[in-house]
């Protein structure tokens, strides 16, 4: 038998599934700031978010405890994929003669093809619970409208999905996919809400933002009694509902006998790399030494060049203040091929983890970043998707900067998703169709004009 260490794949069994979600406010050493009220600037409460969320959702949003238990309905679905793989990237290593050890968790064998169930299903539990009969949301690359229809349709609840206009476009194949699972789709800005008029109105071209479309939810669910509004990332529960993930990769990582120097995930809110960070950053927060990396579009880079501070988010200024490093609400991102990364925001969990300095961030370009992509699916077989492959150049450049400082390094990071979907714009990075957008420091202070007046983090 191979010494367990020259082994591809790390699979457990489903009895292994974790019971619990890991909730990393309860280790941090400094809490994040509240969310604000944006009319009074008090921290909102309960009776706030109660038209948007269901009131277990906001429980855990606010909760303290350092573990969750999943509810035994949600782990029965979560079995219809999880656990999922984790592997060696035996090939790819070579490939590369990197005397690094590379590890990735695959997340893209759910249903939907990545990550995003792990919360859907739990989002749309906790609504049918509390009686919801409909939920709206938005999507960008259309991973995380896929995930909310398909859990929607096995809870038996509608769903409406505003998806970002310029992955509508690139990605027809994700609408069809969203409509198989029952869902209802629009492509936003729309013409459906006040929010997207207003849009539409001043940019009748607009390519969207996620800050849009999550502008047009919100207002559809805050207009209707039966409707509750989800969100795929950002949120402290949504990042919960991840850490699944991380769990599942510490058992994994200890049947391949090793443990990471460096753990990597893409951010575009903060969801998947939270939800495998989050795990080891418990160990390190216990003073484990780990180096945990956060990959970023250069052409929407929120936490290397954005500022910590007070800002809604969504464009049309509809949700509560959010601390957290911004572009500024009105920043749309050109219109990259890794949409689920095109935020003008984070999560403020990552946000402080930031700041703390327990964590750190690098952004890329998205030719560098599909060279990347195409090098690992040679090799390993799967074909990334476009956000997925931030992470996957962060560990190539990582296993680098090893090889150059003459370090042996073990680096594991999260391929969030397949990319399937996505094939335009491999099809455009092939005809050398992709600019590589430098964003001018001018437009980023133009953006951040617009949070002027709002409250500053103390
Ligand atoms: C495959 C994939 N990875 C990553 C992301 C980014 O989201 P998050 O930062 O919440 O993981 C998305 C978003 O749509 C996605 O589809």
């Amino acid at each position: 038998m191979l010494p367990p260490v020259e082994q591809t794949k790390y699979l457990l069994d489903e009895s292994e599934l974790p019971r619990q979600w890991v909730n990393v406010r309860a280790e941090m050493p400094n809490p994040t700031l509240p969310i604000l009220h944006p009319g009074t600037g008090e921290p909102v409460g309960p009776d706030d978010l109660a038209p948007l969320f269901p009131m277990e959702i906001i429980l855990q949003e606010v909760s303290e405890e350092p573990e969750i238990a999943i509810p035994q309905e949600v782990l029965d679905i979560y079995r219809m994929w999880r656990p999922t793989p984790l592997y060696r990237a035996h090939r790819l290593e070579q490939a590369v003669g990197t005397r690094s050890r590379i590890f990735y968790k695959y997340e893209g064998t759910s249903p939907a093809g990545s990550h995003k169930p792990n919360t859907a299903v739990a989002q749309a539990f906790y609504n049918k619970r509390e009686g919801r009969k409909r939920l709206s949301t938005e999507t960008g690359a259309g991973q995380w409208g896929s995930a909310l229809a398909f859990a929607c349709k096995l809870l038996d609840l509608e769903c409406k999905v505003y998806m970002v206009r310029a992955s509508y476009d690139q990605k027809p194949f994700r609408r069809s996919m969203i409509q198989t699972w029952g869902a209802s789709i629009v492509a936003s800005p729309s013409e459906e809400t006040e929010s997207g008029r207003a849009i539409l109105a001043e940019h009748p071209d607009s390519p969207g933002s996620l800050g849009i479309a999550i502008s047009e939810a919100v207002e559809d669910a805050a207009g209707r009694e039966d409707t509750a509004y989800s969100l795929g990332s950002v949120l402290n529960h949504v990042l919960l509902h991840q850490t699944v993930i991380g769990q599942e990769a510490l058992a994994q990582m200890e049947l391949a006998g090793a443990f990471p120097d460096v753990v990597i995930g893409c951010v575009g809110g903060g969801s998947n790399f939270a939800g495998l960070a989050f795990p080891f950053l418990r160990e390190k927060i216990a003073g484990r030494d780990i180096d945990v990396l956060a990959c970023e579009p250069a052409a929407c880079p929120t936490l290397t060049r954005g500022l910590f501070a007070y800002d809604f988010g969504d464009t049309s200024k509809l949700t509560p203040l959010v601390p957290m490093h911004t572009l500024g609400h009105d920043f749309i991102p050109e219109p990259i091929h890794a949409g689920g990364l095109r935020y003008h925001g984070v999560a403020p969990l990552i946000s402080q983890l930031v700041l703390d300095g327990l964590m750190r961030a690098d952004a890329y370009l998205q030719n560098d970043v599909f060279a990347s992509a195409v090098l690992f699916a040679g090799h390993e077989g799967i074909v990334p998707a476009p956000e997925a492959a931030h992470a996957i150049h962060g560990a190539l450049e990582t296993a680098r900067a090893a090889d150059e400082a003459g370090e042996q390094k073990t680096i594991l990071f999260n391929l969030s998703g397949h990319g399937h979907f996505d094939m335009a714009a491999y099809d455009n990075y092939f005809a050398g169709k992709l600019v590589d957008v430098a964003l001018e420091e001018e437009e980023i202070q133009r953006a951040l004009a617009a949070i002027e007046g709002l409250p500053v983090p103390a």
